[in-house]
């Protein structure tokens, strides 16, 4: 038989928006410092999509360059994966709105709905479709307008997202390069600790709902600190073992960007040096879906990760959903 081929990255881009709003400027919003914020987090500043821009404007501007970077043309894809929790709509999906944008004409667009893991969720995905021969280019974009669902006069979690999109091309690998493994898993029993209530079917927008501020992120932050720290360090050890593969081996890891204290957690248990782990949470704060692919694009254009460096990817995020993937660049 056969052996598969798995997927690998051809290209990546990334797009945030201009307006920065920086903890200073929080604290003249609610009771908070900048002390606080940093000690706790290590966020310092967040990027803040302009009002009439959407999600999919500035998720196309990320997947043009992802494209170009790539040498692929809109036509050639064959699937637009979108991992998203803040979508243009419930319905149509921000996918097909992206593959309207940027004229995709070929492609199968569809949403996920996986928070902060959404990004590795769609990976794998795009791995698994391209393993079966079913897609020869696929475009994964992870993108977050977390700021229009941000309760702004709740200060536990106003300080801490951001906005921002992330894209990657991928096809079939070439030589050993590509998704060596790849993790994903959920909880669903843990969903309310971090949740936005309002908006769905089960509350849509009344009167009420919006009096009673439902239609923002809920967060139970200490309890989402410790579930996270937890299923990161699973999740990355777990996608090492499928590859066998020891964490001495890794280039670079890219955790999702959450909180600076949970990253040195899993950092620290994989006992990888600073200069192995990618942080720029001081800059977007927590952008959910986008972290990791903002991430990963900068790395790649800063010269930061090469290719044929093993990087692995791993993320936690509302379901609660986790995940991880080890890729040779
Ligand atoms: N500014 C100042 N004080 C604040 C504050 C803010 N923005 N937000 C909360 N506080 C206060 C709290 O009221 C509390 O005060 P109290 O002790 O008098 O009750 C104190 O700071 C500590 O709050 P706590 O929530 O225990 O802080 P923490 O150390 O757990 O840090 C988070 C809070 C949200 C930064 C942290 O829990 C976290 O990062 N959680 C996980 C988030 C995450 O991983 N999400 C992943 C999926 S997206």
């Amino acid at each position: 038989m056969c052996e598969s081929i798995p997927a690998m990255i051809l290209g990546t881009g990334r797009a945030v928006p201009d307006k920065i709003l920086t903890n200073h400027d929080l604290e003249k919003i609610v009771d908070t410092s900048d002390q606080w914020i940093k000690e706790r987090s290590g966020i310092e500043r967040r990027h803040i999509l302009e009002d009439g821009k959407t999600n999919s404007d500035l998720a196309s501007l990320a997947s043009q360059r992802a494209l170009e970077d790539a040498g692929v043309k809109p036509e050639e894809l064959d699937f637009i994966i979108v991992a998203t929790i803040t979508p243009d709509y419930t319905f149509p999906s921000t996918a097909a709105q992206i593959q309207a944008k940027i004229g995709a004409v070929n492609a199968a667009a569809f949403d996920i709905s996986a928070a902060c893991s959404g990004f590795i969720y769609g990976l794998s995905i795009a791995d698994s479709l391209i393993k079966a021969e079913l897609a020869n280019r696929v475009l994964v974009i992870g993108s977050e307008m977390l700021s229009r669902i941000t309760d702004w006069e709740d200060r536990s979690t106003c300080v801490l997202f951001g906005d921002g999109s992330g894209a990657a091309v991928l096809g079939p690998a070439e030589g050993n390069r590509g998704i060596l493994s790849s993790y994903i898993k959920s909880d669903g029993k843990l969903g309310n600790l971090l949740i936005m209530p309002g908006g769905g079917a089960t509350h849509p927008a009344t009167h009420e709902t919006v009096d009673k501020r439902m239609h923002y992120i809920k967060m139970e932050g200490r309890e989402v600190f410790k579930h996270a720290v937890r299923a990161m360090r699973d999740a990355a050890l777990h996608a090492l073992d499928l590859a066998g593969i020891t964490s001495e081996e890794l280039d670079l890891l890219i955790p999702h960007q959450a909180n600076v204290r949970i990253i040195d957690a899993i950092a620290s248990r994989l006992k990888l040096p600073d200069e192995k782990v990618y942080i720029n949470i001081q800059e977007y704060g927590n952008t959910s879906a986008a972290s990791i692919p903002l991430a990963l694009d900068e790395a790649r254009r800063t010269g930061k990760l090469k290719q044929g460096d093993l990087c692995l990817l791993v993320a936690f995020g509302g379901g609660f959903t986790w995940g991880s993937a080890l890729i040779r660049m």
